[in-house]
């Protein structure tokens, strides 16, 4: 499977392993390809038209390949070309999104608001995705439920009917970034105005944003509180490029901050990992930004961070935490880290712990006592970013470190061993 193939389907990302021989420092430059995570309402917003939409720089990772199975249910045919995935809706039909395909990702649920839009109707089966705690859809069903829609929870599916649906204003209980986005797709086709408030703010919205705008939808606001949406008629198919992965990029960086090393981040927006940069500037890391490059240059040891938690952006990101957990475990010091979104996000702390790492678990916190040195070991995987964790610190460890469940990697990283070893790590593929 790591001879590179370019349509991959969901079930060719098969069981492997990891396969690292840490201790190195981490030289070069690595490219960061474009976000997993808005890619995905992306593709679920192209059903909004009935034409073709090319998105131009599409990312190798299984979460994308499930995505297009998921849009080929409603009868969507994808075309992919390299980097370019044509998605023609002239066919689009609105069929029952069965569990066999959502209970893999959680992103399906973004399909309710434009399936709903497009039909004003939809079937689709509870949403499933990592295993990092219930995460409930309560906010996307209320939020649909006051615009109207009569939603009924049977049998394991969502029973939708949107025939009464109406443009209006919503404020959600929280700021979840997939309840916004499946209601802004929804609203731009809804005749009349919505307002949207205590929306989620990240990066990832303004891109979809973009993106409607681009199909020709009346939307403004996102990247703050509210967002202002004017529905028309008819959406048209667009070319778009996806933003940057601004955790693919937060990863690499932790990574070197974790290892050492000096390295050239290429497709880092800034601006997307500002918290995260303030508190390596804090721990006392080179940090050089020159328009969409980040360059880390890291000698010793760094100090540990007293206080970290995580929470919407522009905060600390829930999926950068185990990462920074990692980094955490080597450093200098003690650290409190607070998981505030996701409950069970901590899968990465007993393997971390194989491997040497002083973390006492309480509740949604861990407190780290930094250690000089990780060692290699045998571990496992628990969900993609604790994945991602693990790689750093194989990365990281002395000797061998051999990481299971790879395929949950595979979700948002692509080809990450050959980006890693761009920068000099020791790391393959193994099949079992
Ligand atoms: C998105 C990201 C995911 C990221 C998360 C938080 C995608 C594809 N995934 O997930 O990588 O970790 O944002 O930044 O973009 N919640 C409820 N009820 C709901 C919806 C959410 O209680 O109806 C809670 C969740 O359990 C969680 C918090 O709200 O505690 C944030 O979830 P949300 O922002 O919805 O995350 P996702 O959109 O699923």
């Amino acid at each position: 499977m790591y001879v590179k193939q370019f349509d991959l389907t969901y079930n060719d990302y098969m069981e492997e392993t990891i396969f690292i021989n840490g201790g190195r420092k981490l030289v070069g430059e690595v490219s960061v390809n474009a976000s997993k995570n808005a890619f995905l309402p992306i593709m679920a917003g192209c059903i909004l038209c009935d034409e073709q939409v090319c998105l131009k720089n599409y990312v190798h990772i299984s979460d994308l390949a499930l995505m297009r199975e998921i849009l080929g249910q409603l009868n969507v045919s994808s075309v992919l070309s390299g980097r370019e995935l044509v998605l023609d809706m002239s066919k689009l039909q609105n069929n029952k999104l069965s569990h066999v395909l959502t209970q893999k990702m959680r992103a399906s649920i973004f399909l309710l608001g434009p399936m709903l839009a497009r039909f004003r109707s939809a079937v689709i089966a509870y949403p499933g995705g990592c295993k990092i705690g219930t995460r409930p859809i309560d906010i996307h069903i209320k939020s649909f439920k006051s615009l109207g829609a009569k939603i009924i929870e049977k049998h394991g599916y969502l029973f939708c009917n949107g025939e009464n649906l109406k443009a209006g204003e919503v404020t959600l209980d929280f700021p979840s970034v997939g309840a916004t986005e499946s209601l802004m797709m929804c609203c731009v086709l809804l005749k009349g105005r919505s307002v949207l408030k205590n929306v989620a703010k990240e990066p990832e919205i303004v891109d979809l944003e973009k993106f409607l705008q681009k199909m020709g939808a009346k939307i403004s606001g996102a990247g703050g509180d509210c967002i202002v949406i004017d529905g028309v008629d008819k959406l048209h198919g667009c070319d778009f490029s996806v933003m940057p992965d601004r955790v693919v990029a937060g990863t690499y960086i932790l990574a070197v901050a974790t290892c050492g090393g000096d390295a050239l981040i290429d497709g880092a927006i800034a601006e997307h990992n500002e918290t995260l940069l303030a508190f390596l500037r804090q721990s006392a890391c080179n940090i050089d930004i020159e328009h969409d490059k980040i360059r880390i240059r890291v000698g010793n040891r760094l100090p540990s961070i007293d206080k970290i938690q995580t929470m919407p952006y522009p905060h600390f990101p829930t999926d950068l935490q185990s990462q920074m957990l990692v980094l955490q475990s080597v450093c200098k010091g003690n650290c409190v880290l607070k998981e505030n979104l996701f409950e069970s996000r901590f899968g990465i702390v007993p393997e971390l712990i194989k491997m040497g790492a002083n973390i006492v678990l309480n509740g949604n916190t861990a407190y780290i006592q930094g250690v000089e040195d990780l060692f290699g070991a045998d571990v496992f995987a628990t969900d993609l970013r604790a994945g991602a964790g693990l790689i750093i610190a194989g990365l990281k460890a002395e000797g061998y470190t051999t990481i299971h469940n790879p395929f949950y990697i595979d979700r948002g990283y692509e080809d990450i061993e050959q980006k890693l070893r761009y920068l000099g790590a020791e790391i393959k593929r193994r099949e079992i």
